[in-house]
């Protein structure tokens, strides 16, 4: 599979018709929404958990030194909690070219803090896309963040952001807080 996954995103067409799609966001879709939305709100999804395995060559890295950056993998009991945005359509141009390297968008149903219910749009990159490392311990995952960097900034800023973001939410995350710390000690000693 190619790392560009914009033309199979642009062909989902569960939604085409509809004014306005809920998207789900779990990594850097909580604390960089550069996009106008009408509605955001604190969501979970169900049957997913977080994790730093997915590779950025052209965000938070670069080909001949990858980030990491998060996606999220199956696990039947885990809860995932994020920040959804209700966007019209047109929006999601701009989202499958940010979420292209590997990312690819599912339906997915979201709960709000008030359980209610609806259907929308999450980006996924799965272990069979080109730019997947998959499993690492969190202290080489944290030794990998603190050494990349990419034309968005350092994969250092993402992890930090993104832990901050969480914390806001008051939704801690032990595997993202775990290699935030070993991040801590990397910089320190750098
Ligand atoms: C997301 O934030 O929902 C997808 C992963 C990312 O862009 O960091």
């Amino acid at each position: 599979m190619s790392h560009d996954t914009t033309a199979i995103n642009r062909r989902m067409n569960r939604f085409d018709g509809h004014p306005s799609v809920w998207l789900f966001g779990y990594g850097s879709l909580i604390f960089k929404a550069d996009f106008p939305y009408l509605e955001r709100r604190p969501a979970s999804i169900s049957g997913w958990t977080r994790r730093f395995w997915q590779g950025s060559h052209d965000h938070r890295g670069t080909q001949a030194a990858p980030g990491r950056v998060v996606t999220l993998v199956p696990d039947a009991l885990a809860v995932c909690h994020g920040m959804a945005y209700l966007v019209t359509p047109e929006e999601f141009a701009h989202l499958d070219y940010r979420e292209k390297n590997g990312y690819l968008r599912l339906a997915t149903p979201m709960t709000f803090e008030d359980g209610s219910r609806r259907d929308g749009i999450v980006y996924i990159a799965a272990h069979d896309n080109a730019a997947y490392l998959g499993p690492a311990s969190e202290r080489d995952i944290a030794r990998q963040i603190a050494g990349a960097r990419g034309p968005s900034g350092p994969n250092s800023e993402y992890l930090l952001a993104l832990a901050a973001a969480l914390r806001a939410l008051g939704k801690p995350d032990a595997h993202v807080f775990e290699i935030e710390r070993h991040l801590a000690d990397f910089l320190a000693a750098a």
